[in-house]
């Protein structure tokens, strides 16, 4: 062994390392179940849970099922869950027409939640994909290359107001076209839904980690394809000030909470939005974030309970107040109420 080497420091940053309690006490970021948001998905009928392949440890619920597992979330301390409904293929269609159908399974989820759990905050999105034959968030044009704008939001805006009638606490619109934030306050506000807020999802990236989500509703196989593109809608993962743009316009449109998803691989946006903004931040930790660190758990070559901490901490220390988080419900009872 060398000796030493004589080094006249003044900072050494390792004393504040030193035990457990001066770690503690000079931690800067504090994560908490009620920080977490768990997204659950609902199916019709009576089946017993079914797991998404791709997502494991993540299940298709009944209502019933749905409404023990929000029961079980709440008393863990997780104060919002976001519903996500899978429809039997039949009832899709080309214009995505079960969306306004007023006893639509999401509707039907939401009043069971809301019943027995009101504490609960619920959240739906409000966008077509999961109605429509061809998976996008919307209806095509005449030439069935695009989705079409200003028709869609139309038929958002008549979406959000069924959810608020059901009782949800914030609409999620997780379509992306232009406009539909302050479309939707309008419909809202017009239908006496003034205190029903809007969680917009600002900043969403056409991204390659939605596939098992895409498996988990059925969106996928709807196009005949897994290269279903979003990318004249959803933002191009190369754009960085684009953030700041989408999250202004959704501001001055009425959104109450911004959301940037996803979040693992975008942690640069979510602080580029957080000093554009005063609003509250939600990130989703989306289902192929969440699929990557299971199966390397799986593999055996990362550990588990650490990486999934570690993820969501590094999301909340981007500056995320809230997370949409598939690992909500283990992470709760990691970390106690
Ligand atoms: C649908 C929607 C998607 C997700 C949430 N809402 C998929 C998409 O835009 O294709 C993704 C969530 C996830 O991957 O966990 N508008």
């Amino acid at each position: 062994m060398p000796e030493p080497i004589k080094l006249d420091l003044v900072q050494r940053p390792r004393r504040l390392r030193r035990t457990g309690a001066l770690r503690a006490l000079t931690e800067e970021t504090v994560l908490l179940p009620r920080h977490l948001i768990a997204p659950l998905f609902v199916v019709d009928g009576k089946s017993a849970p079914e797991e998404i392949k791709s997502m494991p440890g993540v299940f298709r619920l009944s209502i019933a099922d749905l409404v023990k597992e929000c029961r079980a979330l709440h008393k863990l301390g997780i104060r919002g869950v976001a519903l996500f409904p899978k429809l039997d293929a039949k009832l899709k269609d080309d214009k995505g027409t079960g969306a306004l159908d007023e006893d639509a399974l999401v509707l039907r989820a939401v009043r069971a939640v809301k019943k027995a759990v009101p504490e609960l905050a619920v959240i739906t999105d409000v966008a077509l994909d999961p109605y429509t034959t061809h998976g996008h968030d919307g209806v095509l044009n005449a030439a069935r290359d695009d989705v079409e704008n200003d028709r869609t939001v139309g038929i958002l805006c008549q979406m959000a107001v069924l959810q608020a009638r059901a009782g949800v606490d914030l609409v999620a619109p997780s379509d992306m076209m232009d406009g539909r934030v302050g479309a939707i306050r309008k419909s809202l506000d017009a239908a006496g839904f003034s205190g029903t807020g809007i969680l917009a999802y600002a900043v969403k990236y056409n991204s390659a980690y939605y596939g098992p989500f895409r498996e988990a509703v059925g969106s996928a196989q709807a196009a005949g394809t897994r290269l279903l593109s979003k990318a004249t809608y959803q933002m191009n993962p190369a754009n960085r000030r684009e953030a700041v743009i989408e999250a202004t316009l959704d501001t001055l449109e009425g959104a109450d909470i911004l959301m940037v998803k996803p979040a693992g691989p975008y942690l640069d946006i979510i602080r580029e939005v957080r000093h554009a903004t005063r609003k509250p931040i939600a990130a989703y930790q989306v289902s192929g974030e969440y699929a990557q660190i299971q199966a390397a758990a799986r593999l055996g070559w990362l550990d588990l309970a650490r990486t999934r901490h570690e993820s969501l901490l590094a999301i909340k220390r981007a500056g995320a107040d809230i997370i949409l988080t598939y690992f909500a419900k283990e992470m709760a009872k990691e970390l106690g109420r």
